[in-house]
């Protein structure tokens, strides 16, 4: 039998594939600092609790398939919050901001089409854009120049006849850029000159640390058909495991396709919608504290980072990650080695080995994705182990 090459082009996710290594340490008694994946130590707020606990229906029953009416008047005024107006109609709830990219780009590509994407991005764009058929035509960033991509000419040169989308992350996982709002005026007025969608993925909107500025590509009222935001309480909220996000756009004819995928799939839970609706009642202190814990992380991490003879960074800017280019020859060798040869009294580091991260054969060979997800005092010592790891490593 037959598998599809669909499949066959997409990976393991980079975050995920050393997991069987992991759990066979910690099976031998290794404790492992695990800074591979975005998922945050943050204790989800108890309004998703108590919203959930206080459930009295009889029947756990199939919600809409467009999203509950609860849940969607939490997001309309959520936005309107912040300034910007959608209405219900604008918003699909469904299963996390990673069921949202696959419907979207289910609506948008067909076979061959290009999505324009600045490099390091999420690595899972290249398995959602590949089983919609589509390609990723990536847009080169670097640390020297802070992961910058919003210029016109660089985004000009990669638009052909296949391209449908130019999709941003912003703030960025991984490189923690973020864009000023001339920057993202700058990447609308691209889309719009050549009739492109603008994917904006805003889920880590509020982790930004050297501003107070909150970005949303819904604000700009003029390319109303171009933009799709993406959205979801599981970081906002540290609610990973709620798998509740979004699809937003006021494209109208967009929303009107999306909605079959959405009745395909019947609906999202509906329990969970509860408990994330709840979530939206959390007020701006809330965000202050999380944002302000995550700042000390971001600067611990940095300056932990470049201290590290040979590596090379740059300070993120928002989202709770960071890249990082090591002196080492291969960053999937090494990270294995540090879960199966590597420790330190009893201890290791897991992260992210960052070639999944770019569509650029050959690229980030020697880099990883930190998430800095984990308290100071633990993030300081994993950060050690990295450093004893990099020393043995090479010594080896
Ligand atoms: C940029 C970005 N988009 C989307 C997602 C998907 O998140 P979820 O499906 O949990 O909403 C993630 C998760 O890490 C992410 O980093």
């Amino acid at each position: 039998m037959k598998l599809s090459q669909k499949a066959q082009l997409c990976t393991l996710s980079p975050m995920r594939k050393f997991t069987p290594y992991a759990m066979a340490a910690e099976a031998a008694g290794k404790k492992i600092y695990k800074l591979n994946i975005g998922q945050p130590d943050i204790e989800t707020p108890p309004e998703f609790f108590d919203a959930v606990r206080g459930f009295s229906q009889k029947v756990l029953a199939y919600a809409n398939s467009q999203g509950t009416e609860v849940m969607l008047d939490a997001v309309v005024n959520y936005y309107k919050r912040i300034g910007v107006e959608y209405t219900k109609e604008d918003i699909l709830i469904t299963t996390g901001g990673s069921e949202a990219l696959q419907i979207l780009f289910l609506c948008i590509l067909d076979e061959g089409c290009e999505v324009i994407v600045p490099e390091p991005f999420y690595s899972n764009y290249n398995t959602f854009i590949r089983a919609a058929g589509g390609v990723i035509r990536p847009l080169s960033t670097c640390p020297e120049e802070d992961y910058n991509y919003a210029n016109r000419e660089k985004l000009e040169a990669l638009i052909n006849e296949k391209t449908r989308a130019i999709a941003i992350i912003n703030p960025q996982n991984p490189t923690g850029n973020v864009l000023t709002e001339q920057e993202l005026r700058l990447i609308a007025d691209v889309a719009k000159a050549h009739d492109l969608y603008l994917v904006c993925d805003e889920v880590y909107r509020e982790f930004v640390y050297d501003s107070d500025e909150v970005q949303c590509a819904g604000k700009f009222r003029d390319v109303d058909d171009n933009v799709v935001i993406i959205d979801s309480v599981s970081k906002r909220f540290s609610a990973c495991g709620a798998r509740i996000g979004m699809m937003i756009s006021r494209n109208k004819a967009l929303m009107a396709e999306a909605l079959k995928f959405c009745q395909g799939r019947l609906c999202t839970t509906t329990l969970e919608q509860v408990g994330a609706a709840a979530l939206y009642s959390v007020g701006p202190e809330y965000f202050a504290k999380v944002r302000d814990e995550y700042r000390r992380r971001r600067d611990l991490c940095y300056e932990k980072l470049t201290a590290i003879p040979g590596v090379v960074c740059a300070k993120p800017m928002g989202a709770f990650y960071v890249m990082a280019k090591l002196p080492i020859d291969d960053a999937d060798k090494f990270m294995k080695w540090m879960l199966t040869d590597f420790e330190d009294h009893g201890e290791t580091v897991m992260c992210s080995p960052a070639a999944g991260f770019y569509a650029t054969p050959g690229k980030g060979l020697n880099e990883i994705r930190i998430a800095y997800v984990l308290k100071e005092k633990d993030l300081a010592r994993a950060l050690d182990l990295l450093a004893m790891g990099i020393e043995r490593y090479n010594n080896r």
